[in-house]
């Protein structure tokens, strides 16, 4: 296990290269903790703090494309942010076909931040060579294997999970390595399949989560929702049913993810789900009666390119209370309930 220290955790945004800042960052489990707290639970208070997230910036290959500027004023979008966010989770996507160029160019938007990143893939960044770059760039060496992390934080417990696991459909149908990253491109690749955690990760999981008390505050980071929203879509992970079972035992499960797109909102059980704001393009809502239909974007304007988009922060407080806030573009884009940031 990697041992990283507070020195290092602490001045990994000085260093300018996003590699180090995701590798520094990269704090396994709680036995090689960073002398921020070790093993969280509610019975060791939390102190209350704020953490940022970015997705799906989607990157091309092509110069000073305007999906680069966007994911630009995003970062600056966070880095201005007060009080300043303790550290920030990018939840896939980086690239739109899984090139080195565009990894590249995330990584070094992604360097400017001025908090520490933690990162997961989307399927994006992943089926051009199956994540081989980009594991290489944002991952430490010790997680080459396996892309599930957890990372205790002022008695919170974060977990990440490599949620865009497909079952091979490329061997068989004899695809090439671009011919599959374009399959998985498309919104509806009906040849895909559903997407998931599977079984390496979900036992991973289970040990991950063993060794803590029921009153352990968790929240889990996935770059599908840990429902099924709209599994046509792949916004759904195929085996969420086993990981809310795994977490059910706590009290309370927050679940951030990207890929949606969107502002949404979904509560199972002990677990709450909130869906972010891409910065690249709005997906529409799908034909989805949603149990909390107020809690959308309003319908995005087709003549401003930055309509839809923008990056978002939750904040923590001392009883694992939760607000999600939506830093929209356009400020006229989020209903009043949704600006005023949504408790998860
Ligand atoms: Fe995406
Ligand atoms: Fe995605």
């Amino acid at each position: 296990m990697e041992k990283i220290s507070r020195r290092n955790f602490l001045g990994v945004t000085s260093k300018g290269a996003a590699a180090s800042i995701v590798a520094g960052t990269f704090a396994p489990t709680a036995s090689s903790m960073i002398g921020l707290g070790g093993v969280a639970s509610a019975s060791s208070k939390i102190k209350p703090f704020t953490f940022a997230v970015l997705t799906d910036a989607h990157l091309y290959d092509l110069p000073a494309h305007r999906f680069d500027g966007f994911l630009e004023d995003a970062v600056a979008q966070v880095n201005a942010l007060k009080p300043r966010p303790d550290l920030l989770i990018y939840a896939g996507d980086v690239g739109q076909a899984g090139k080195a160029s565009e990894l590249e160019k995330g990584q070094k938007i992604l360097s400017k931040l001025k908090m520490p990143m933690l990162i997961i893939p989307g399927e994006h960044d992943y089926y051009l060579d199956m994540g081989a770059d980009w594991r290489k760039r944002f991952l430490p060496k010790s997680k080459q294997g396996v892309e599930a992390w957890s990372h205790d934080h002022n008695g919170v417990h974060i977990i990440g999970m490599n949620s865009i696991l497909i079952s091979d459909f490329w061997t068989g149908a004899g695809l090439s390595d671009v011919e599959r990253m374009g399959r998985v491109e498309e919104l509806e690749c009906h040849k895909c399949g559903l997407w998931g955690v599977e079984a390496k990760q979900l036992e991973w999981l289970k040990k991950d989560v063993a060794k803590l008390s029921p009153d352990t505050p968790i929240i889990t980071f996935t770059h599908s929702p840990l429902w099924d929203y709209y599994p046509r879509w792949n916004f759904q992970t195929k085996d969420s049913a086993e990981i809310r079972q795994i977490l059910s035992g706590f009290d309370k499960v927050m679940s951030i993810h990207g890929h949606v797109h969107q502002v949404v909102y979904n509560n199972v059980g002990n677990m709450t789900s909130a869906g972010l704001m891409s910065t690249s393009w709005p997906w529409p809502y799908p034909p989805v009666e949603l149990t909390y239909p107020h809690i959308k974007m309003n319908r995005q304007n087709p003549g401003d390119f930055k309509d839809g988009m923008g990056s978002s922060s939750v904040s923590i407080g001392g009883d694992f209370d939760g607000t999600m806030k939506y830093h929209a573009f356009s400020a006229d884009l989020l209903p009043a309930n949704v600006a005023a940031g949504i408790p998860i």
